[in-house]
């Protein structure tokens, strides 16, 4: 099975993270996938929509922390240019979100215009105890989607929510039951790419926003993000993560 999986149907292209025995965090390969689906997505005018989902009761546990070590070692960072691919998308996005969403596997979220999650769904943003920072935009988008104070306590406190947090702040669209989330989504999705092409694409380019404010937003961050990874905390506090697995393990 690949570790992202995908599917067509009708004009929906269903783009499923499927690495559940590592929580579908997202490798280099996974991030290399996703931007060339969706970039193909973007030029393929048979599809309306994208669907994101995880596979196996988790959304993603956000990037590898692996490929984040490798990448202290001149190792690549796909993650920059999937984010990118996601911040300049021109067609819908709808999310389905089961279970964990950690990091990237949040903040994506951001990109995306219609959104379910069910009870189970638990979101956090761990970026600052790790000795990183916000990516995706998400310094400028989520204060901006969920106000200050809950932004900071997401972001700066790293205080993880819950489904219904996450709606009452604008990030979710609505709370479903496990055994209907993919149901709605598929059926968001569907109705969303019967919709007349030129008018939603040109409405959604609208409610974004200056598309440009926000890829200015995700290179400055990431610029932070790589002098932040080179830190001695943020080394420490991946080591940690990868040593508790393989004491676990
Ligand atoms: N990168 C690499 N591997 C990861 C991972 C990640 N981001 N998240 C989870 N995994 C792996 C674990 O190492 C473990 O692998 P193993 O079975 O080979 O030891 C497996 O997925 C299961 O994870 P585990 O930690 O045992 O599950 P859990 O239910 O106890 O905890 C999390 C789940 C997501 C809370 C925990 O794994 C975690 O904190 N992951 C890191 C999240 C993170 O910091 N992401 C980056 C944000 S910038």
């Amino acid at each position: 099975m690949a570790d992202v999986e995908i599917a067509r149907s009708g004009a929906v292209l269903e783009l499923t993270l499927n690495r559940p025995a590592k929580k579908n965090a997202l490798t280099n390969a996974m991030y290399r996938t996703l931007t060339d689906a969706l970039s193909e997505a973007a030029r393929d005018e048979g599809i309306g929509v994208v669907l994101i989902a995880g596979a196996g009761g988790v959304f993603s546990a956000g990037n590898d922390i692996g490929d984040f070590i490798a990448a202290l070692s001149g190792g690549e960072m796909a993650a920059a240019d999937f984010i990118r691919a996601i911040a300049a998308f021109p067609k819908p996005i709808v999310a389905a979100v089961d279970g964990l969403a950690v990091g990237v596997g949040t903040t994506l979220l951001l990109h995306c215009d219609l959104v379910y999650a069910t009870p189970a769904a638990r979101f956090a943003l761990p970026f600052v105890d790790l000795g990183l920072l916000p990516e995706a935009g998400s310094s400028l988008l989520l204060p901006r989607r969920a106000g200050m104070a809950r932004a900071s306590a997401w972001l700066l406190a790293g205080d993880s929510f819950s489904a219904e947090e996450a709606r009452e702040a604008g990030l979710i669209n609505a709370v479903v039951e496990s055994d209907v989330l993919l149901g709605t989504a598929r059926e968001k999705a569907a109705k969303l790419a019967a919709k007349p092409r030129a008018a939603l694409l040109a409405a959604r380019r609208f409610l974004r926003g200056d598309q440009a404010e926000i890829l200015t937003r995700i290179d400055v961050e990431l610029d932070a993000f790589r002098a932040a990874l080179a830190s001695p905390q943020a080394q420490a506090a991946l080591a940690a993560f990868v040593n508790k697995s393989k004491q676990a393990g």
